[in-house]
């Protein structure tokens, strides 16, 4: 373990197919036409100085530093600004070149604090590696002016700018621009006047700034700089892992002292990432120590006991006896299992191992039945794979972009930033959405060309439409659908699709969409040359979220968008690795790798690897084991790391369920909601703490790595592993290594897959087997996986949700992100991240508000058929008229008090995007809120009196 800092290049890879042989220093170099000098010298080992260049963006030939001379030619070029050229005879260093180096240097420092040693930067300054390259032994300008008293900037609570440092380079502006796309950035004023400065000389807070830590990770001095890095020093060795909060999977390097975390820098090797962040996995880890950590198990016999810190040992002996003593009363069936799409693939695995062959049942489900469940039985049944069908990378290349209930620049928002370079080149964007999400036209040089600002719950009715014009203009691909889809299946889809029902102009009143807009969107979305589709959970949270996952599959297959670079069907995956929870057999009718655990083959393949008998029944999902707790049926649960008395619908109901089960055994790292109904907890330990593996939403494996011992002794896989030691079905896993070894032997689509090849690879995207031994990052591009490997087409009638709107619940509410909070908010809430967003707020629009003279900032009543909380108002035509909108990040806004228990008629995925609600002015929390409060404190002080004895 070193520090091994990544090689910076200087200016980013070129990836040109003509490649040109030069000279540099007298050695031969071949490079892609475009590299810079600078690059092909880098590749060499021959490092250029340099200060205003830097590999992550494009060169800007400002400081120069760089220089060269070039035979034959005139004067000394910049070498990050002057492309490698055939023959060409460089040389990077001569008495005269560093002459000139050393007299800007002597510039730069002139006007720069001679505070090295005490610099927070110091060890980790280009300047200071810069003076030292060139050789400057002093400096003789004394300047009039000097920027030494300009005032730092430390509204940002995890970096600070102090402009006294600034070298005015503009790294930091154009990584803003570049590689987050937020444009927060400006170099005021001219010459030796200018300074760069956040937005209109504002405060960093107050600016546009997302905090994303891009231009902190570009500033060669100590301008920009982490405040943990001032706070404690350089870290002094580093270990590859991955983030633990969404679906985009960055690659991190976790920069360490000791145990301790010093800073989060994204890997510019990270395949999902390729060097960027958001403030989440840049900034927000100190939950990872914060104070409410739970370190030492606890067990109590009843809700209203307080509890007890016990050892390990015993909470495991008491859990497994209570568990038993259930199984004996009420049966085998009578007890089950949740797993964490938080968790790591060898853990999730595990947890449904001891449910299958421990428990003898297959009562294991995931919170992915609360989000992305449509999305593997619509993508299954068409194209034969539950999984999204390319890499990010393949955005690059799209010409037209759909975006259909996402809001990537907050719910994926590295992603985001990937997406927004692909549109700022001129790729097209059609946003389907209720809502005016950033991408509509908030992001600077961005504009939406269409935005279908439909109702909600009437998804289907809109993608039918836009299917619709595709067979009614003839604007299908004939060739595609021919040669790789079942041609019976689409003849069928055809009448019934073509049929005048689905037409713009008959769903319009259905949607509230112009069919004009509608016949464009679709225009331009089937004429493209490569047409992708992003979609997130605005089109599974739905009555009839398969059905629009399959709307949309058809769409893709019709236009011929499948299959190569630029196109696809991509679901964006919520959480770190709900993509690998739903691979790793976490469903209760499906063995890993989504085979039914009723086939008799895979049955044999478990039954006779496990050495058990195993049931061929499919077991209970969540819903279904809440309805089995209130009928008595179902009284223990195991749960990791998962928060279902928060994130699940209709609040009342899940709580009522948890308070009749006689047994309710949470691991966790926090007392979370769900775990002041629990009678044994289970401490867990955070992403820093463990190793094992993520999978992203491109289906990318990825390493997590221990980086500290875990504060409670245990990982998570090991915990499991002693609960099924006790209950009696011996495991005897050393490392998650072999937990992923037995993966690999029993998963076909893992069959390749382990820790060796990872750590040689970084990263792999499954499948990946026998044909596939580096992995696959574009499905479907020969067959699709279907057993006759033809894609299906499916019908889709448009059914309109139960939950309609009425004179009593005349609005609708739907529901979504931001990026400064995660879901549930138990990590985000506990780090500096509330400075962005420290409550949920409800958003109405103007005319709404006015009709019941709600004011900005006002309490509102919101009130629905399930339940009421109250939030505070935000007024703004983001929303349309008739809907408002909610984030739902802190367990106090009781967003799921209000949400039904409409579901998926496929999945059971819970109807959240569409509550009909009634909205009033008032000036008190609610009955619940009061309840909430109250039981809440109540626990708090149960828990209190266990650790204090
Ligand atoms: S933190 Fe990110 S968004 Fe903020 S100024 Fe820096 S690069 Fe721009
Ligand atoms: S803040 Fe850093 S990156 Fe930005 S111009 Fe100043 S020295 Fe360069
Ligand atoms: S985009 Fe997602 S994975 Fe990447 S740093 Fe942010 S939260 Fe972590
Ligand atoms: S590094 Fe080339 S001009 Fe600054």
């Amino acid at each position: 373990m070193s520090m091994n800092k990544d090689k910076d290049y200087g200016t980013p890879a070129k990836s040109a197919t003509t490649e040109v042989t030069l000279e540099i220093d007298g050695f031969k170099v071949t490079a892609p036409a475009g590299t810079s000098i600078m690059r092909a010298a880098a590749s060499i080992g021959i490092d250029i100085p340099k200060l205003c260049a830097t590999d992550s963006i494009e060169p800007f030939g400002s400081c120069r530093l760089c220089l060269v001379q070039i035979e034959g030619g005139r004067g000394m070029p910049a070498s990050c600004t002057t492309p490698v050229a055939e023959g060409l005879k460089v040389t990077t260093q001569n008495p005269r070149l560093a002459e000139v180096r050393r007299g800007i240097m002597e510039l730069y420092i002139s006007d720069h604090p001679l505070d090295c040693l005490t610099c927070s930067a110091n060890g980790d300054c280009e300047l200071q590696d810069m003076a030292g390259a060139v050789g400057l032994r002093e400096v003789r300008y004394q300047p009039v002016h000097t920027h030494l008293d300009a005032t730092k900037d430390e509204s940002n609570p995890y970096f600070s700018f102090d402009p006294s440092k600034c070298i005015v380079c503009s790294r930091c502006v154009r990584a803003c621009e570049e590689t987050q796309g937020t444009f927060a950035l400006t170099i005021d004023g001219r010459g030796f006047d200018s300074k760069v400065s956040p937005s209109q000389n504002e405060a960093f807070m107050d600016s546009e700034c997302v905090s994303c830590g891009a231009c902190v990770q570009a500033c060669p001095t100590a301008t920009l700089m982490e405040k943990s890095v001032i706070d404690n020093g350089q870290p002094e060795h580093a270990i590859i892992t991955t983030c633990a909060y969404c679906g985009v999977g960055c690659s991190f390097r976790a920069e360490m002292k000791g145990e301790q975390v010093i800073r989060m820098v994204p890997n510019k090797d990270g395949k999902a990432n390729h060097g960027h962040s958001c403030v989440k996995g840049r900034f927000a880890f100190g939950y990872a120590t914060h104070k409410d950590r739970i370190t030492k198990p606890m067990i109590r016999k009843s809700i209203k006991d307080a509890w007890q810190e016990v050892s390990w040992e015993e909470a495991i002996t008491y859990a497994a006896s209570e568990l038993k003593r259930l199984q004996t009363k009420y049966g085998k069936d009578s007890i089950g299992g949740i797993t964490s799409s938080r968790c790591t693939n060898e853990e999730t695995y595990l947890v449904q191992k001891l449910i299958r062959a421990g428990f003898g049942n297959n009562n294991v489900d995931t919170c992915a039945r609360v989000c992305h469940s449509p999305t593997g039985y619509g993508l299954k049944q068409t194209f034969g794979e539950s999984s999204g069908t390319q890499d990010f990378d393949s955005v690059m290349h799209a010409d037209v972009i759909m975006i259909i209930g996402a809001n990537p620049t907050d719910g994926h928002p590295v992603f985001g930033s990937q997406m927004k370079k692909r549109l700022r080149q001129g790729a097209k964007l059609i946003v389907v959405d209720p809502r005016e999400i950033d991408l509509v036209k908030n992001s600077p040089h961005i504009t939406a060309n269409h935005h279908l600002k439909l109702r909600p719950s009437t998804n289907v009715a809109l993608i039918n439409a836009l299917a619709h014009v595709v067979i009614t203009e003839q604007l299908t691909d004939e060739a595609f659908i021919n040669a790789r889809c079942d041609v019976a299946s689409f003849t069928k889809w055809k009448t019934f699709i073509a049929d005048p029902r689905h037409a713009p102009e008959a769903t319009e009143s259905i949607t509230g969409v112009a069919a004009e807009e509608i016949r464009a969107a679709a225009r331009l979305y089937a004429t493209a040359a490569n047409g992708a589709i992003y979609y997130g959970l605005g089109v599974t949270e739905h009555s009839q979220g398969s059905t629009m996952v399959i709307g949309i599959a058809n769409l893709a297959m019709a236009t011929g968008n499948l299959g190569r670079v630029g196109v696809g069907v991509n679901p964006l995956r919520g959480q770190n690795n709900v993509q690998g929870s739903c691979d790793m057999g976490s469903f209760p009718h499906e063995f890993p790798g989504y085979r039914h655990v009723s086939d008799p083959t895979t049955h044999a393949l478990f039954e006779s690897a496990w050495k058990v008998p195993l049931s061929a029944e499919p077991g209970l999902r969540i819903p279904n084991m809440f309805e089995s707790a209130l009928d008595s049926s179902f009284m223990g649960l195991y749960v990791e790391g998962e928060d279902i008395a928060q994130s699940d619908p209709d609040i009342h109901h899940v709580h009522a369920a948890l308070r009749a089960m006689e047994c309710v055994i949470v691991q966790d790292i926090f007392l979370n909601e769900t775990a002041k109904f629990a009678h044994v907890f289970l401490p867990g330990a955070s992403f820093l703490e463990k190793d094992g593996t993520f999978t992203n939403a491109e289906r990318r494996i990825s390493p997590v790595r221990k980086v500290m011992r875990p504060l409670a002794g245990y990982q998570d896989w090991e915990v499991t592993q002693l609960l099924s030691n006790a209950m009696g079905y011996p495991m005897d896993y050393r490392h998650p290594s072999e937990i992923m070894d037995e993966i690999a032997a029993l998963t076909p689509s893992f069959a390749g897959v382990s820790f060796a090849k990872l750590d040689q690879q970084g990263s792999i995207q499954w499948p990946c087997n026998d044909d596939t031994p580096s992995g696959t990052p574009i499905m479907h591009t020969e067959t699709f996986m279907r057993d006759n490997g033809k894609g299906l087409f499916m019908l889709t009638d448009y059914i309109p949700t139960q939950e309609r709107i009425t004179p009593m619940f005349p609005l609708i509410l739907t529901t979504g992100r931001i990026l400064s909070q995660y879901n549930v908010g138990a990590q985000t809430r506990r780090t500096e991240n509330n400075a962005w967003h420290n409550e949920d707020r409800l958003e109405i629009h103007p005319a709404d508000a006015e009709d019941r003279g709600i004011n900005n900032d006002d309490w509102v009543g919101i009130k629905s058929r399930a339940g009421e909380t109250v939030l505070r108002a935000t007024l703004t035509e983001r929303v349309q008229p008739g809907v408002v909108y909610t984030t739902f990040h802190f367990p106090e806004s009781g967003a799921n008090v209000i949400t039904t228990d409409n579901s998926d008629w496929a999945t059971n995925c819970p109807e959240y995007k569409v509550t009909a609600v009634q909205i009033t002015k008032v000036n008190q929390t609610s009955q619940w809120q009061q309840d909430y409060t109250a039981f809440s404190q109540e626990q708090m002080a149960l828990l209190e009196q266990g650790i204090n004895g």
